[in-house]
């Protein structure tokens, strides 16, 4: 039997009501939980398959309404620059980036989950924006580190207003760097680099400069998260299972890295399955919140335009109506022949739902794998206090007291 983590008391709410009421109902916000898969699927799709990029502060400076961009168009830019990123080239520049950040992580008292965050998050933003200066890319480090800071606090943070200005005047700093890419870029000062700003570029003339800037952003916020919170419970994985990081070991020992460049999943099946078992088990987010864009209807509930309501991989993904022993950490269960599994692809969402679905899971289950790579192989992670550590709901899950120190093996 496993430890249960210390639970929010809204995930408990809402996941001992999902039980009981099949998935969907009205939490006692007067929000609607939509914990069921098939009706998150529908109402996904519901609500964001007419999805545009507003212009906001062009039409309300010059006060007039824009020509819609649909957020498909984007998308569809971005995918395939986003196979791309994901060519064995791209990928060696990317474990390059990772094993850099984790060298100068060495030999010192480290929190365990910031330096996942950190080395993610960090390793991932020439992904999104590449050929920033120093500066410039210290800017979006700046941005990012305070996102992830309101992310990862237990408590909401109180801030006062020189905080709050702080962090405008940061989120702008963010958005300036952006701004000069692409205008450097569309101009021809600034050479085309093979990033996800590049197809925006191209996007310039039906999007605007603000548009642009806000499409690219939206790709700094969602690595700076999910990639990394994954990573810190992989990592809590990895210290508290002996068995399962000598598993790892032998694989990974065995396969040069450049292999995994390619096809990381597939060349690395044992870690592919401990991988998936940790985007089940620990999913960041633990929520997502959601607008309704328009009047809503399931088979189960309506929403009117501008009612929330709540979806959730993890919920899903801890469901024993489609998983068997789901708080059970088991990667065999991903093996087709597994008493535990294997299970219908509708109940396993860490990516989310189309039409918004990650554009990054495939190099976002890469860099996971190569984290991996790097801990079982090169590295070896000491934990200060292994006994205090425990797993923590809040936004995302959360390792707590999960310090130590990064050594080379
Ligand atoms: C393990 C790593 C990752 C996890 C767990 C993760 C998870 C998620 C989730 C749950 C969503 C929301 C989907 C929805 O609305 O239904 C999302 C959206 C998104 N993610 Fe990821 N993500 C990861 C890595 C990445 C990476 C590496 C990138 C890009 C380099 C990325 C870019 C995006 C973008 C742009 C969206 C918004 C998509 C849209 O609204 O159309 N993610 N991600």
């Amino acid at each position: 039997m496993e430890t249960p983590p210390d639970e929010l008391e809204f995930v408990r709410l809402m996941r001992t009501r999902s039980h009981a009421e099949g998935g969907v109902f009205r939490t006692h916000t007067g929000d609607l939980g939509v914990f069921e898969p098939e009706a998150a699927q529908k109402i996904n799709a519901l609500n964001y398959g007419d999805l545009t990029l507003p212009d906001k502060l062009a039409d309300l400076l010059r006060g007039r309404t824009s020509d819609p961009v649909s957020w498909r168009e984007v998308r569809a830019a971005w995918l395939p620059q986003m196979r791309r990123l994901s060519d064995a080239e791209s990928v060696a520049k990317l474990a390059a980036r990772m094993g850099d950040l984790l060298e100068a992580r060495l030999d010192r008292p480290l929190d365990l989950v910031w330096m996942a965050q950190e080395v993610c998050t960090q390793a991932l933003i020439p992904v999104v924006v590449a050929g920033l200066s120093a500066a410039e890319t210290a800017r979006i480090v700046r941005d990012q580190h305070l996102k992830l800071a309101r992310l990862l606090s237990i408590e909401p943070l109180r801030e006062t207003f020189w905080e709050e200005l702080r962090a405008i005047w940061i989120q702008v700093g963010a958005g300036s760097a952006v701004r000069r890419e692409l205008r450097g870029r569309a101009k021809g000062r600034r050479p085309r680099q093979a990033d996800l700003t590049d197809p925006i570029v191209d996007l310039l003339p039906s999007l605007g400069l603000d548009r642009a800037i806000d499409a690219v952003t939206a790709v700094l916020t969602a690595i700076a998260g999910p990639p990394g919170a994954a990573a810190a419970c992989m990592l809590y994985e990895l210290s508290r299972r002996p068995d399962w990081a000598e598993r790892l070991t032998t694989e990974l020992e065995s396969i040069p890295v450049e292999e995994l460049y390619g096809a990381a999943t597939r060349v690395a099946p044992v870690t592919h399955r401990f991988v998936k078992e940790t985007l089940r088990m620990w999913s960041p987010p633990l929520f997502l919140t959601r607008s309704a864009r328009t009047d809503l209807q399931l088979e189960q509930a309506s929403l009117k335009t501008g009612e929330r309501y709540f979806v959730s991989p993890y919920l899903i993904h801890h469901d024993p109506k489609h998983w068997k022993d789901p708080d059970t950490f088991d990667p065999d269960r991903w093996l087709a022949t597994a008493p535990h599994g294997p299970c219908s692809g509708a109940a396993y969402v860490p990516f989310g739902w189309a039409p918004t679905t990650c554009i990054g899971a495939g190099l976002g289950t890469t860099q996971l794998i190569l984290l991996c790579h790097f801990m079982c192989t090169r590295y070896r992670i000491q934990v200060l206090e292994p006994e205090a550590v425990r797993m923590m709901l809040a936004a995302v899950a959360l390792p707590v007291n999960f310090r130590g120190t990064l050594t080379r093996r």
